[in-house]
């Protein structure tokens, strides 16, 4: 098949270079012209394990190319146009901002009108409930079907869990033809996924829309209910590691995304909850989704909580102290920073008068982009010289592996916040150094 991704970010450039390996004809579409270069050179403009090797090969099959938006000609002959573009939150309000996602319609709507073909249009970007249905009707006298199939990939797994994803939701017209016709289409383009038993599970539009957001709410409020038991741990005596660990056993609940630390962040989990709360706002139903401004500010509180630590590890005063912030990125394995809670604590702190030195293996290309008052030093050891405090926010498995007694030798004070509790809290102790994990004594 003939497809466009048009959107090349954190998911779409995975999208195309994996649909591309299905062996689909893939046209990747971005407004931005120094990303389009970077991709068709086959370099990856950020971090992503295993992106490369399937966008080098997918490019040098023929199969892979990008251009510049809104590339008309390229789009005029596709089957198939996957809208994979980002919808941030809005600078005004906890809403999204959906201009992308119209724009991308628009540069559709162009390319159809200069064409003989019908192509089904697929949105995978993450929008507001009702977005798919209002979309429909756009492109309904274009004789155009859309099928909305969300995403749920991880950024560090994103290759793999497009690929072989837990499942493919698609949210149908319902329209019975357009709704025959797009998922025959879909079926089609993941025919290899589908006889690998990846369950297909099909619905209408706006339930495939709420899977996507209820995911991440759901997500979202199992880290802040963690978190929030780290706060009563800490006002009890409990520790939240084990509590996590006992609770974890009950196959209902389970151990996955149930460790307490620094929060959430990232360019989804954080912007979803607020858009879903917007929504239902103005869907007149916001009680029903009320308590995830709860977990947003417990969220939230865990970023207050570390800067508390610091000024209370530190005799009340950081002014002109040297802390050392071991992490940039929102997650390990990714250079993204978009609301990174490590990069929010360092910048906190900065503004309090510290002398902040990050440091990540991966990140801190973006970090001097976006926040250039922050000082970096890549080299860890180096970020670590000196050092009245050390906060581990990010869990990099060079951070987790760190010797206590050798990073001993090369600190002026051996104290140390471990803001993912990932470190071996009796070792750290054992080896002199004052060790504060979160929600732990
Ligand atoms: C998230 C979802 O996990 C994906 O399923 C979804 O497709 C994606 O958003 C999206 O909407 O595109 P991602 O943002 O890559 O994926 O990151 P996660 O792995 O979910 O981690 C989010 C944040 O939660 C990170 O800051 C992480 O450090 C934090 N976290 C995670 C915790 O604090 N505790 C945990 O137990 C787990």
């Amino acid at each position: 098949m003939k497809i466009s991704v048009i959107g090349c970010g954190y998911l779409g450039a995975v999208h195309a270079a994996c649909m591309a390996s299905l062996g689909h004809d893939v046209i990747g579409v971005d407004i931005d012209a120094d990303k389009v270069a970077v991709l068709n050179r086959g370099d990856v403009p950020f971090f992503e394990p295993g992106l490369e090797q399937i966008l080098q090969q997918s490019l040098a099959s023929g199969r892979l190319r990008f251009a510049v938006a809104p590339a008309t000609d390229e789009l005029v002959d596709v089957d198939v146009h996957f809208v994979t573009v980002g919808t941030p939150q809005s600078a005004t309000s906890g809403a999204a901002d959906l201009s992308f996602v119209n724009s991308a319609f628009d540069m559709i709507e162009a390319a159809v009108k200069s064409s003989t073909k019908k192509p089904v249009v697929v949105g995978k970007s993450t929008v507001p409930v009702g977005t798919a249905h209002a979309l429909a009707k756009r492109i309904a006298p274009l004789g155009l079907t859309l099928v909305w199939n969300p995403e749920f990939l991880r950024e560090s797994f994103a290759v793999e869990d497009t690929l072989r994803p837990d499942r493919l939701v698609y949210g149908l017209s319902d329209d019975p033809a357009h709704a025959v016709h797009g998922q025959s289409v879909l079926d089609e383009i993941y025919a290899s996924m589908l006889a690998a038993g990846i369950p297909r599970l099909v619905m209408n539009y706006p339930t495939a829309e709420l899977v996507k957001v209820a995911a991440n709410s759901f997500l979202a409020t199992k880290i802040s209910f963690i978190n929030a038991m780290a706060e009563l741990c800490e006002a009890t005596g409990g520790d939240v590691v084990e509590l996590a660990h006992a609770l974890g056993h009950d196959v209902r609940i389970g151990n996955r995304f149930l460790s307490a630390g620094v929060g959430f962040g990232g360019g989804c989990l954080p912007k979803d909850i607020r858009a879903f709360v917007s929504r239902a706002e103005e869907l007149g139903v916001e009680d029903a989704v009320g308590f995830l401004r709860e977990v947003d500010e417990i969220n939230q509180r865990r970023r207050d909580r570390v800067v508390d630590l610091s000024f209370a590890a530190l005799g009340g005063a950081v002014a002109g102290k040297k802390i050392t912030v071991l992490g940039a990125a929102f997650k390990p394995n990714s250079d993204d920073i978009r609301d990174s809670p490590a990069l929010d604590v360092a910048l906190r702190l900065h503004e309090h008068g510290a002398q902040v030195t990050v440091t990540d293996p991966e990140a801190l290309g973006a970090v001097e982009k976006r926040l250039p008052q922050l000082r970096t030093q890549v080299e860890t050891m180096a970020a670590l010289k000196g050092a009245d405090l050390v906060l581990l926010l990010t869990e990099w498995d060079e951070y987790k592996n760190l010797d206590p007694a050798v990073v001993r030798g090369i600190v002026a004070h051996p104290k140390i916040i471990d803001g993912r509790n990932v470190l071996d809290a009796q070792a750290w102790k054992a080896a002199g150094w004052g060790y504060r994990g979160l929600g732990r004594h």
